[in-house]
């Protein structure tokens, strides 16, 4: 399949260093509009580190952000929400001692700083899980639900990208298909996604383009299709 032509978020020539430490290391990629892309890579070879300095969330060394157009590089992350570029982050975090729902309008906080309640109808159509449980607080939630909750939370602000960190970790099969069949649908709907994701197999099912980290660079990249069939993958995991 042919990748977009309009690209929505491009990332050139980008450096991160942890103090002298530098762990990304001239990383380039793209996001188009509507597509589901995935990053691939180990642990610790610096896909959280690419999305934080993307989401504005750790300083750059080098290297330009841009999104829908924009130069994105020195934007907070309160602005890059609100231009529509949304990153839930690795480990379910929520507010433990919020009710779901006043966590979800803590999702809509960045382009209504009173919340905008018009906007939980939606989710609750897609998440009824959430809905059921709207006046509990987030700490009664499983681990599994918590998560639902961290992507409900992002997706309620409506993004144009969504940006998933490892949304599978520590959940059971069923949640974590649940989650990437939610995130498919909203791609199917017009939405772009980038996930980072340990479970290979189901990111690669359903995204459509794919790029593989290797410490700190782009050691791969090609549709999901071809980088399901290539030795690239072994090489990345297994290190031969
Ligand atoms: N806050 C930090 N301070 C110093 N070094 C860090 C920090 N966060 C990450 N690192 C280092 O940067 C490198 C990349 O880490 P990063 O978390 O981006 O990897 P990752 O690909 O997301 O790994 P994982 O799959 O385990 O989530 C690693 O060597 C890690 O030890
Ligand atoms: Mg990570």
């Amino acid at each position: 399949m042919e990748r977009p032509a309009e690209s929505l978020l491009e990332v050139h020539g980008l450096h991160v260093a942890y103090g002298k430490a530098e762990v990304v290391h001239g990383v380039s990629f793209d996001v188009r509009a509507g597509e589901f892309v995935v990053l691939l890579g180990r642990n610790g070879a610096g896909k959280s580190t690419i999305l934080h300095a993307v989401s504005g969330l750790i300083p750059k060394r080098a290297g330009s952000v841009r999104y829908a157009g924009r130069d994105i590089g020195a934007a907070t992350p309160r602005d890059i929400v609100r231009v529509g570029l949304v990153q839930v982050l690795e480990g379910h975090r929520v507010f433990h001692s919020l009710t779901v729902e006043d966590n979800l309008l803590i999702g809509t906080y960045a382009r209504n700083p009173r919340g905008d309640r018009s906007k939980l109808a939606r989710v609750y159509a897609m998440f009824p899980e959430m809905a059921q449980k709207r006046h509990q607080l987030a700490s009664r939630l499983s681990g599994g639900q918590q998560q639902i909750l961290a992507v409900a939370q992002g997706v309620i602000g409506e993004p144009r990208l969504l940006i998933l960190d490892e949304p599978s970790a520590g959940l059971a099969p069923l949640v974590i298909d649940r989650i990437l069949e939610v995130a498919a649908q909203l791609c199917r709907d017009g939405m772009a996604v980038l996930l980072v994701e340990q479970l290979v197999e189901r990111a690669l099912r359903h995204g459509h383009y794919c790029y593989l980290v290797e410490t700190g660079r782009i050691g791969g990249e090609g549709s999901t299709q071809e980088i399901q069939g290539s030795d690239l993958l072994q090489r990345i995991y297994l290190g031969h």
